[in-house]
């Protein structure tokens, strides 16, 4: 069996080898995408990291019923284990972390048990940052 397996070892080392071998000044390849018109080598400089408004403020609503939007960075995770939003803005919580308790639409009892389809509180609510990055064009109207 293990002599097998060294000859199979053998082989696959071999028809490695006998590939096509590798281009020695292969041609650049030219990615277009957001980033624009860059080669794969291109190391190009890291994004500008996103500012939120201060602590404490909320961002102002645009209309009736707007889902808030996040003024603070929104990388918790949410499983079904544990939400890390929840770990401020659930209603046992959201006192002692100075956190908005979540709405009581959110909520089914009186002990603030966030509903199923309200739990996945990024279908809903987006971080807004001072973005400092190019805006990239869209035809939304
Ligand atoms: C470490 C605690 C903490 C965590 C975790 C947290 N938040 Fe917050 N959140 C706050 C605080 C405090 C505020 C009040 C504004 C401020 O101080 O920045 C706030 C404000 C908000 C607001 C604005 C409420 C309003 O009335 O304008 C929304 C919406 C929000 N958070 C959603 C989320 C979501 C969604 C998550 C998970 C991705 C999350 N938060 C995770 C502490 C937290
Ligand atoms: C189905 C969409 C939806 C989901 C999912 C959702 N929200 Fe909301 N949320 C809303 C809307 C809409 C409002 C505004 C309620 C209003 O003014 O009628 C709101 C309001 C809030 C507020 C402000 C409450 C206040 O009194 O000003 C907080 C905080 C909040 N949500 C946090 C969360 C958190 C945390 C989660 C995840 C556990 C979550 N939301 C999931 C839609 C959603």
């Amino acid at each position: 069996m293990k002599k097998l397996i060294t000859l199979a070892a053998v082989m696959l080392a071999i028809s490695a080898y006998s590939g096509q071998q590798a281009q020695a000044n292969p041609e650049p390849v030219k990615l277009s995408s957001l980033a624009g018109e860059s080669q794969v080598t291109d190391v190009r400089p890291a994004d500008e990291m996103p500012v939120y408004p201060n602590r404490g403020k909320s961002v102002e609503r645009t209309f009736v019923h707007q889902p808030p939007i996040i003024p603070h960075k929104a990388t918790y995770s949410i499983s079904t284990d544990k939400n890390g939003c929840l770990s401020c803005h659930s209603w046992d919580k959201a006192k002692r972390m100075k956190a908005t308790p979540v709405d009581t639409s959110h909520v089914m009892d009186d002990k603030g048990t966030v509903k199923g389809m309200y739990y996945f509180c990024d279908q809903c609510h987006v971080p807004q940052a001072e973005n400092k990055q190019q805006l990239v064009e869209n035809t939304f109207n």
